[in-house]
């Protein structure tokens, strides 16, 4: 079926037993992503961006686990696997991209010859077949002589070259969705472009889906086909990257807005948001943005918003609550 989303995340709770009581690190997370979109994740530092990706990934750490909701990975539920299943499904349908490229490379060992033992993990080739298809994947991600370079160590490239190669690494098996967590943001700003042009052809190229984790709205409004806000472990706003930027429902939202330069010099009635993210000890009852939020009304301290679908996006705030508003 071509409608079935690649990803498909249901209502996904995520707890952390502690000593003193229980931490919700994320709170009825919903979302899907298309074959061959890019779903853009954004929220401040603590917002659960990197934690929704481990959790879809199976990767979460003891003791936090998934307390509730599902997790449908091209139609078929991968939330209640085992670690063996799991461990399947990373590399050969997920492919992971991190911010540092040298956690996901091994130091003593070329590249081709980390390409080539993915490979042969997921697809069935010879060595032979193997290499040829590692100069093919290091050529395809824009790596310049790559039949040489493919026996080169980690060391031996630059940094924006080396994430090539572990976006590479992350497409060798050809996955249906790659997780990227802050892909760009060790590399120079010049090269941050290079990368996610290469994420959205890739994208466009075999119909991938990616979930491209950020805090820059900047790499959001120019790669991301829909975007997702995320505070203090829950969404606050899904969308059209064009209609969240253009016309944000959500006040953190809106905020968030503020701190994309080119797009702030033309907004100026955009401010930036006082105060910070709460610690998931301590959030707020309602609305979790409420103490920071500039509109805020009674019923926000009190009682929490649920994400209310309006035309091709969906928010959780009382102002975007039709009836009260009649
Ligand atoms: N092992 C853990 N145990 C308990 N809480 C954790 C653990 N790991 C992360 N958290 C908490 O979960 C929340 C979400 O963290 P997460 O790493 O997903 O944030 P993020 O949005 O990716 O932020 P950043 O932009 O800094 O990467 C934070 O409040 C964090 O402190
Ligand atoms: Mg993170």
């Amino acid at each position: 079926m071509s409608d079935t989303p690649v990803l498909d995340v249901r209502a996904l709770s995520v707890e952390f037993p502690g000593r003193h009581g229980t931490l919700t690190a994320l709170d009825g997370i919903s979302l899907s992503i298309q074959p061959g979109e890019i779903l853009g994740v954004v929220g401040e530092s603590g917002a659960g961006k990197s934690m929704t990706g481990l959790a879809v990934q199976g990767l979460l750490e003891p003791p936090g686990h998934i307390a509730g909701g599902e997790v449908h990975l091209a139609g078929r539920r991968i939330d209640r696997l085992s670690d063996r299943d799991m461990e399947k499904v990373r590399g050969a349908e997920i492919g992971a991209i991190f911010q540092d490229p040298l956690t996901s490379l091994n130091p003593l060992f070329s590249v081709g010859q980390q390409l080539i033992e993915t490979i042969r993990q997921h697809l069935d080739l010879g060595r032979r077949e193997a290499r040829q298809r590692a100069v093919e994947l290091l050529a395809e991600v824009g790596i310049p002589a790559p039949d040489e370079r493919v026996d080169h160590y980690p060391h031996q490239f630059s940094g924006g070259m080396r994430q090539r190669v572990v976006i590479a690494l992350a497409l060798a098996a050809r996955p249906k969705l790659i997780i990227a967590d802050e892909p760009t943001t060790a590399l120079d700003v010049s090269i941050q472009a290079q990368i996610t042009a290469l994420l959205r052809r890739l994208c466009d190229d075999h119909g991938t889906a990616v979930m491209l984790v950020t805090h820059d709205m900047g790499v959001i409004a120019e790669t991301a086909d829909r975007v997702a806000v995320m505070y203090a472990g829950r969404l606050v706003e899904i969308g059209p990257v064009v209609e969240v930027i253009g016309n944000p429902q959500h006040p953190y939202t809106a905020g968030l807005m503020g701190s994309i330069p080119e797009l702030g010099a033309r907004k100026p009635m955009l401010t930036q948001i006082d105060g910070s993210m709460p610690r998931l000890d301590s959030i707020p009852r309602g609305c979790a943005f409420n103490p920071r939020c500039p509109h805020v009304m009674e019923k926000c301290r009190t009682d929490r918003p649920e994400l209310v679908v309006s035309g091709s996006g969906a928010s959780a705030c009382w102002l975007n609550d039709k009836e009260d508003v009649a």
